[in-house]
């Protein structure tokens, strides 16, 4: 069986991540979708809610399973006997961060944990949950990025926030 993790902050999850995650599922036999618990960012939906999401998302791919971690990824990927990490690449500007996570996961778990790159499909190259959240909390159009459920989860937040 090819297992493999899919890490990420999706705060929140966009279509992009959606993409890849499809993706993914079809390369793989298993793919988990793991949520970081980062207690220094102060993210706009908590980790159990982005688990929500993200199950709700996926709930007609049968071989994909949400979780959480906390800490390095190479501990969690341990943890769970899992050896390939799937990351997206949108463009250029992502690479240099990305070649740094990869190599330092690959060298810190003395070679137990690759990372394999899909390129973003060319209409969500340009989307990130950073950019999708500046743009819902002025009220702007979002409908092209996320899933309309979490759309409406995020103008939900916004509103509160009034
Ligand atoms: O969606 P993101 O924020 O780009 O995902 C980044 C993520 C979660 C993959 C990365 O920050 C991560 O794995 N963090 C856990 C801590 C860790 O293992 N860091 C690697 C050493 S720098």
């Amino acid at each position: 069986m090819k297992r493999a993790i899919y890490p990420g902050s999706f705060d929140p999850m966009t279509l992009g991540h959606l993409d890849i995650i499809k993706r993914a599922s079809e390369i793989f036999d298993v793919l988990i979708v793991s949520v970081l618990n980062n207690k220094e960012k102060t993210p706009l939906f908590s980790v159990e809610e982005r688990v929500i999401i993200l199950k709700e998302a996926t709930k007609d791919l049968p071989n994909v399973q949400v979780d959480s971690f906390s800490g390095l990824l190479i501990n969690y990927a341990a943890e769970k006997d899992l050896h390939i990490a799937v990351r997206g690449l949108r463009a250029i500007t992502d690479f240099e961060y990305e070649l740094q996570l990869a190599q330092v996961n690959r060298l810190l778990s003395k070679g137990e944990l690759d990372t394999v790159f899909l390129t973003t499909s060319l209409e969500y190259a340009y989307l990130s949950s950073s950019s999708v959240k500046e743009i819902a909390s002025f009220g702007g159009d979002i409908s092209q990025c996320v899933p309309d459920f979490v759309a409406k989860k995020i103008y939900e937040k916004f509103n509160a926030k009034r």
